[in-house]
């Protein structure tokens, strides 16, 4: 079975994209130039883990998935090609603008673009966070979590688990809020949620970024809170899938960025996936998540059934 290591990068499109740079030092994360006027936002030693590109919609550009090495580079390649998704060679100059050794790339069923990598530019503890004590979980787990609205589970699964062989560690029965499906493909508990929303959308609702610290999310928290131009979508409180303690706040591109740390690590050969349906009781939280009522996620996008 092809075993891809983590998500290492997100390329987001947004006509807000200049805003991040202002937005990203208050979760610590470092701002630099990318290419062609896209921002950067570092939030370890990569040159970049997010990279928001000028654009006249806010939308997903691509998913950077890391294989550890050449042979796992080849290997998840041809098992992509087998499942009749056969990544395209990327060039060297692409290769080079994703700050990486080696890149092809392939679009699932849903439209989205996927890169496969391997060989990313290390900046040997270069990564200064805004605050003495920031430092976010990566490395092995990858960057944090994506979030993806999806307008068709069934789809969606087929492929994020039948071809890119993430595994499900969690399933949620919402309710009217739809269904969703949490996949991993090392320890963290998912590296991507897929989220059958009440309504067909597609796109990122939110991306989370793991902080080393909880006195750290407790700052960032306290400093969105007084802030007059970023607005909470949902206070704090602890999941109970991941164990997350987190909040969020959106971000000015739509999708939420949740803040979190203390989340729980899989134990691949103990873990069986759990079914949580809230309809028969299952709680989402074990405490908090308050969401608040700020309006429509410019990140979502109606679908046609
Ligand atoms: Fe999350």
């Amino acid at each position: 079975m092809i075993r891809i290591h983590s998500l290492g990068y997100v390329g987001y499109e947004s006509p807000r994209s200049e805003d991040w740079r202002d937005f990203g030092p208050v979760f610590g994360l470092e701002v630099e130039n990318g290419p062609a006027g896209a921002v950067n936002l570092r939030w370890d030693d990569r040159p970049y883990r997010l990279r928001v590109i000028p654009g006249e919609l806010d939308r997903i550009a691509y998913l950077g998935w890391e294989a550890p090495n050449t042979a796992a580079f080849d290997e998840i390649s041809a098992g992509l090609a087998a499942l009749g998704y056969p990544p395209q060679d990327e060039s060297a100059e692409l290769a080079s603008d994703r700050q990486v050794r080696a890149l092809r790339s392939f679009t699932d069923p849903l439209g989205i673009r996927h890169e496969l990598f391997y060989g990313p530019l290390s900046l040997d503890r270069s990564f200064q966070g805004t605050r003495a004590t920031t430092g976010f979980k990566t490395g092995p787990q990858g960057l944090g979590h994506a979030v993806l609205a999806v307008p068709d589970m069934e789809i969606a699964v087929a492929f994020y688990e039948g071809v890119l062989g993430l595994r499900t560690s969690d399933i949620v029965n919402l309710g009217p809020g739809g269904e969703m499906r949490f996949l991993r493909t090392n320890t963290r508990h998912h590296s991507i949620a897929l989220w059958r929303m009440h309504d067909p959308v597609l796109g990122l609702q939110h991306l989370m970024i793991e902080s080393r610290d909880l006195n750290e999310v407790g700052k960032v928290y306290d400093v969105v809170q007084a802030s007059e131009r970023w607005q909470l979508s949902s206070t704090l409180g602890r999941h109970t899938g991941d164990e997350q303690l987190s909040f969020y706040t959106r971000t000015p591109s739509g999708f939420d960025l949740e803040l979190g740390c203390d989340s729980v690590d899989i134990d691949e050969a103990v873990w069986s996936a759990r079914y949580f349906d809230n309809r028969q009781g299952a709680p989402n939280e074990v405490w908090g998540h308050r969401w608040l009522d700020i309006g429509a996620q410019s990140s979502l996008h109606p679908v046609e059934e």
